[in-house]
């Protein structure tokens, strides 16, 4: 089942191709309420193209009445028809603009919802799939785009072909010969209309998949601001957005040169119409009476009416294939799959906090060579502390956010409280493991709005509470606004080391059964982060702590030591266990601690400076467990703010 397999998540995005067919049937369920104003627009539309219609036929008959010397009030009752038929047209046309806005607005609506429940349902390795500055543009671009192509549809889409049909019927009735013109002028205007949209498309398509690059280009930028700045790399990021617009400005010119054909070639037909008409139609109008001058009149009006939909139907078929690429971006989102799924029947209590790993295999994709993490296994008792050690991409951040089921193992199994995390239902498992990521945010709104993502309903007492065990208190209390200080979008008016904590308090409120700290102390001073340890050990002695670090001393005081490396455990013991028995773990804690101690009797300065310089040290000799530069503050923001 081909359709079956395009949904596995597992498949890459540009393999995925339904047709198109269905892809409208994805998007049409969409409409929903804004069923009824399409409708009526429809309705709408086909009365003014009706009256359009027979307006030139009344105008050719009181032609001929006056040619044939009728009185004032054939007129005056003629003329009273067309002012009728006029306002109905008019009524009818504004009606259909009318409820058009509102079906073609309330489908985007309706549309943006849809995708944006969607992208809630995703899990990590959804999002990894799509970029989310890709994500953005298709719930806003690829939106409007297609919202533009709705209004077209239930319009002009209707009324063009509608129209067309009604012309050919009226001018054949009316004078049969003559209309037989439209025979070699249709042909011609469609042949070079399908050649115009034939060239232009193409350039259509490319210019929307560069807007596309331009969007994500302008979006990174934005977010990384910061970073652009610190490396004044600023001039580059100019050249680059100057580039990406012109090559833009180059396709759509060549796209646009060529739509502007339809202009001329209209008019060349639409002259030609008229030259045609005029010149035979005189002839039988005065030589073989054959038609008279009122039908002459509405022969050129009709025609004018054919061109004018043929015109407006390529214009349709131009815009609509430009946004066939929106609309297949969308259908993207929409169709697919989360990767995790909540189980028929959902456990939904959480006993305690023990985790046990049974030979867990991982890898973050199936064409993957090596597998990110294998042979796992670990056994961690509920309240118990275990530190994670390893070398920068040894798979500690990997190997935790198995356990709040972040992504799914690809063998093997996590359990939680005696049961798999596949078994829970997503919200009881994540409810009752807080996982501070360690590429945190915080949102924009104030402090205590931010900490009660943790827990809404917590009281003033309780957030104060987490923020003392976290060692936040006393800087938010230094804030002239305290616990209603703002913070910017991704929290950059806090400090590295700041926001880490405030993170760490939010995780606290959630009282979960287990915590995991990822490298979320790391912007810390090493005083603050024992003292982080210190209130943990204290005050909430029944949570499993997970605490991945850098600085040995951020774990040295655990239950249990985990090293890590290349994605399988190397070791597991106490502090005094592995000094004893892994040559690596006492020498990277030896050169971490001859580090601290030479900078601190080197300077004998006050405190914070001494472990500024501690960090630096182990940034320079931690190569055997860790060989991340231990995490200058700067380093990591740039990271999150990236
Ligand atoms: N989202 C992802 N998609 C694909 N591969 C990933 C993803 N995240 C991490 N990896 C890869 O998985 C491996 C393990 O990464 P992981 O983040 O677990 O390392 P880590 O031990 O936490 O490193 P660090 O100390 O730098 O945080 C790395 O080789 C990395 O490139
Ligand atoms: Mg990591």
């Amino acid at each position: 089942m081909p359709d079956e397999a395009a949904k596995r998540p597992g498949r890459p995005l540009d393999e995925r191709n339904p047709p198109m067919l269905k892809i409208l049937k994805q998007l049409a369920r969409s409409v929903r309420e804004y069923k009824k104003p399409s409708i009526l627009t429809m309705i709408f539309i086909v009365g003014e193209v009706i009256i359009e219609c027979i307006i030139p036929f009344i105008v050719a008959n009181l032609t001929n009445d006056i040619n044939d010397g009728c009185g004032i009030d054939v007129i005056a009752k003629n003329g009273l028809i067309l002012v009728i038929m006029a306002v109905l047209s008019l009524t009818c046309g504004g009606l259909a603009g009318f409820t058009a806005a509102k079906a073609s607005a309330g489908f985007a609506k309706n549309l943006r919802h849809d995708l944006f429940f969607r992208i809630q349902t995703y899990s990590f390795s959804n999002i990894d799939r799509f970029s989310s500055s890709s994500l953005v543009t298709r719930l806003t671009t690829d939106v409007a785009n297609v919202q533009m192509s709705y209004m077209m549809i239930i319009r002009i889409a209707i009324r063009a072909p509608l129209m067309f049909l009604f012309a050919i019927i009226m001018a054949y009735r009316m004078a049969g010969v003559l209309a037989t013109m439209f025979v070699v002028v249709v042909p011609v205007l469609i042949a070079g209309l399908i050649g115009v949209a034939r060239h232009a498309m193409p350039a259509f398509r490319r210019v929307f998949r560069k807007y596309d690059r331009l969007n994500e280009s302008v979006e990174e930028n934005v977010m990384a601001m910061r970073v652009v700045k610190g490396f004044a790399r600023e001039q580059y990021e100019k050249d680059k957005f100057n580039a990406a617009s012109d090559d833009i400005r180059v396709d759509f010119t060549k796209a646009e040169r060529i739509v502007a054909l339809t202009g001329p070639l209209m008019q060349v037909c639409l002259y030609f119409n008229m030259v045609f008409v005029l010149l035979f139609g005189s002839k039988l109008v005065i030589t073989q009476h054959y038609i008279n001058v009122g039908q002459l009149s509405a022969m050129l009006t009709y025609g004018f009416q054919i061109l004018i939909s043929l015109m407006m139907i390529s214009l349709i078929y131009v815009t609509l294939t430009m946004s066939a690429e929106s609309a297949r971006r969308i259908d993207e989102v929409l169709t697919e799959e989360s990767a995790l799924k909540n189980p028929a029947e959902p456990v939904r209590e959480l006993k305690d906090g023990s985790i046990r790993f049974e030979n867990v295999e991982f890898s973050y994709s199936k064409r993957a060579e090596n597998a990110t993490l294998s042979g796992i296994d670990l056994d961690v008792p509920s309240g118990s502390t275990v530190g994670i050690l390893g070398i920068t991409g040894a798979g500690k951040t990997s190997l935790v956010q198995l356990i709040p089921r972040l992504y799914d193992v690809t063998g093997g199994c996590v359990t939680v409280g005696g049961v798999d995390v596949r078994d829970y239902d997503l919200n009881t498992l994540r409810d009752g493991v807080a996982m501070v990521l360690q590429k945190n945010l915080l949102f924009s709104g104030t402090i205590n709005e931010n900490l009660r993502w943790g827990d809404p309903g917590a009281t003033q007492e309780e957030i104060s509470e987490a923020c003392r065990l976290a060692q936040a208190e006393d800087f938010i209390l230094s804030f002239p606004d305290g616990y209603e200080t703002q913070i910017d979008q991704g929290g950059t008016n806090v400090s590295g080391g700041q926001r880490q904590r405030l993170c760490i308090a939010r995780a606290l409120l959630k009282k979960p059964k287990i915590l995991i700290l990822d490298d979320s102390t790391s912007a810390v001073d090493t005083r603050t982060d024992a003292l982080i340890r210190e209130g943990f050990r204290k005050y909430i002695p029944e949570t499993t702590k997970i605490i991945i670090a850098q600085r040995v001393a951020s774990v040295m005081d655990a239950d249990m030591i985990v090293l890590l490396d290349h994605g399988r455990i190397t070791a597991v013991g106490t502090h005094d266990e592995l000094m004893k028995n892994n040559a690596a773990y006492r020498e990277t804690y030896e050169q971490q601690n001859r580090g601290s101690n030479a900078a601190a009797s080197a300077a004998g300065e006050t405190v914070s400076e001494c472990v500024n310089e501690t960090a630096d040290e182990t940034a320079s000799v931690d190569r055997t467990v860790n060989d991340s530069p231990a995490a200058s503050s700067e380093g990591k923001e740039a990271d999150d703010n990236a």
